[in-house]
């Protein structure tokens, strides 16, 4: 690969199967995503087509059996501290308070903060997601929504330059939801980012991200991409517009057409 590139995360025709008791299972065939430095892509699929198989690659978690992955024109061949991820169980530790949590990375990953900076940080973290005041709570003081605002604080708090986000916000209700999705606009505005959001809704992923790229059925591989345009503070009202409109009913069409169930598959 060329040495200097303007694309913070390079999938490059990258191939992935597991070793199963019943043989090879191939999940990703000769994928390629390409994420511009500071920009943010979503990648949405049929359920078990190798999204999360993704973000495990992205992190350097598995290695790929064909193809590279590139972090900021670095080849990843090991787990990298400069990712930082969130799930849709946010696992927090019931021992440590909301703050102790969101700071854990900067205890674990090499920095240069001394513990008051820390501190300093993740505090204005979770002022930002609006969790002012729960500093020192446990998880379980916390609803759904509150755990995962503190749970994207602690995936940002070392300032990764990659984010990945596998479902984050897929068990919460509509309207939590709904809110999430302002923080992380807040987010991104106040913290630019390079990430990577795994979703099962379209509407989050066309109001949240600069690109939606659908995976084919297993083995996935591209199938659809789309680009959003964005200005300014998007508002949910903008999901009502027509353009929104078009774009989701032509992703749910690919998403179809990936299920297999329009029969373009097998
Ligand atoms: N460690 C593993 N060993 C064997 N098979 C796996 C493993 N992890 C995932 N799989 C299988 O690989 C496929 C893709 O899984 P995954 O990446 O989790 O899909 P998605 O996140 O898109 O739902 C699924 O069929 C799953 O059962
Ligand atoms: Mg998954």
């Amino acid at each position: 690969m060329n040495s200097k590139n303007n694309d913070a995360i390079i999938i490059k025709s990258v191939s992935h199967s597991y070793q199963t008791d019943t043989g090879k299972l191939p999940v990703l065939n000769n994928l390629n995503i390409r994420v511009p430095y500071h920009g943010f892509t979503a990648v949405v699929g049929p359920s078990g087509c190798g999204k999360s198989t993704l973000t495990k690659l992205i992190s350097g978690l598995l290695k790929p059996d064909n193809g590279e992955v590139w972090l900021n024109n670095e080849k990843v061949i090991e787990p990298k501290p400069i990712v930082g991820m969130a799930f849709q169980n946010p696992v927090l530790l019931e021992w440590r308070t909301v703050l102790q949590n969101v700071i854990l990375p900067l205890e674990i990953v090499p920095n240069n903060f001394s513990q008051l900076e820390k501190e300093k940080r993740a505090r204005n973290l979770l002022s930002l997601v609006g969790l002012e005041g729960f500093e020192d709570k446990k998880p379980s003081e916390l609803s759904g929504g509150m755990k995962q605002r503190a749970s994207l604080c602690r995936a940002l708090v070392h300032k990764p330059q990659v984010l990945i986000l596998d479902e984050p916000f897929g068990a919460l209700d509509a309207f939590t939801r709904e809110d999430l999705w302002q923080v992380m606009h807040k987010l991104r505005k106040e913290e630019p980012f390079t990430g990577v959001l795994i979703t099962h809704d379209l509407r989050e992923s066309i109001f949240l991200t600069d690109e939606v790229i659908v995976l084919s059925g297993r083995p996935a591989t591209n199938q659809y991409s789309v680009k959003t345009s964005k200005s300014g503070n998007p508002q949910l009202e903008s999901l009502f517009e027509p353009k929104s409109i078009e774009m989701l009913k032509n992703l749910r069409h690919q998403i179809e057409i990936a299920q297999g169930h329009l029969g373009n598959k097998s």
